[in-house]
């Protein structure tokens, strides 16, 4: 199996450096190609570098990793290149496989990675057009396994989806940023010593929940004894943070809409 990257940016160098580290795919396997091509001399000594249709002609599999205001152009360029059979990935959720296959006529697939496949723990979203077989649907989950778990969703989930894995750990981050500058109103304990103290409470609580099948209520229960010190913080989380979470989800599917929109 060969695996072509074409844009060697965020998405591009994690896909491309994951694929070779997990020892599956060598030099002659991987191709990359990247609109700097200077950018690329760190990685010929794991991949083939070559122009976006080099990559396309050479590949089983090739993700397009460019942002999505670029992917139409990049798919116009390769369209003649890729070999019938071959599966075309985007990057990106917003672009409809009807905008795809109006420039791309063969088996095309959406993959959403998340931040966390740097350690192994990605929850990669994957959605495949009607025109996929199971061998090659076989092919893409097992490469993207190689730095987590993968989820299939059907296209009309892949927004909500993003929110919940690959933006995600951006929410996560900034609300408890959030939470962290507001304990150090009121502790002399130094910031990098509240940070780790978070982190490694809320990383713990996601295991334990995972690990002893609890649900959150389940936790806050165990926590917030009735007329306890935890409940009256609780209390106060879903008093007011409802609006909040409400009014992010609406702000992000708002941006994905006018994102599908400008690049449909
Ligand atoms: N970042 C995330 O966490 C994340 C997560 C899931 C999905 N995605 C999606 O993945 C896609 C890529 O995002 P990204 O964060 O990796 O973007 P990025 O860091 O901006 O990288 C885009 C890359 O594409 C290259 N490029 C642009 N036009 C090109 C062309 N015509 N031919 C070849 N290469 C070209 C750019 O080259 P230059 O070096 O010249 O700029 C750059 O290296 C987007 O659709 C995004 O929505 C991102």
């Amino acid at each position: 199996m060969k695996a072509g990257i074409i844009g060697y940016g965020s998405m591009g160098k994690m896909l491309l450096w994951k694929f070779s580290e997990a020892g599956h795919l060598g030099r002659e396997e991987l191709f990359v190609s990247n609109r700097t091509a200077g950018k690329l001399d760190e990685v010929k000594d794991i991949a083939e570098i070559g122009t976006n249709r080099e990559v396309a002609s050479s590949s089983d599999i090739v993700f397009v990793c460019v942002r999505p205001a670029d992917l139409k152009a990049v798919l116009e360029e390769i369209k003649d290149s890729v070999e019938p059979g071959s599966l075309v990935v985007s990057l990106n959720g917003s672009v409809s496989f009807d905008t795809i296959h109006q420039i791309i006529g063969g088996k095309t697939a959406k993959v959403i990675p998340s931040l966390t496949a740097e350690i192994g723990r990605s929850q990669t979203l994957v959605c495949f057009d009607d025109r996929v077989d199971e061998e090659k649907k076989a092919e893409l989950r097992e490469l993207l396994s190689t730095f987590g778990n993968v989820i299939e969703l059907p296209e009309n989930e892949m927004g909500m989806g993003s929110e919940l894995v690959s933006c995600m750990p951006g929410f996560i981050a900034s609300i408890f940023d959030v939470i962290c500058t507001s304990a150090k109103k009121h502790t002399s304990i130094p910031d990098d010593q509240i940070v780790r103290m978070v982190l490694q409470t809320m990383s713990a609580t996601g295991d334990l929940m995972l690990q002893k099948d609890m649900t959150f209520e389940d936790v806050v229960t165990r926590v917030a004894t009735k007329g306890g010190i935890t409940e009256e913080g609780t209390k106060v989380v879903y008093e007011r943070f409802p609006e909040t979470a409400d009014l992010l989800f609406g702000k992000t599917l708002e941006k994905r809409r006018q994102t599908a929109r400008q690049n449909g």
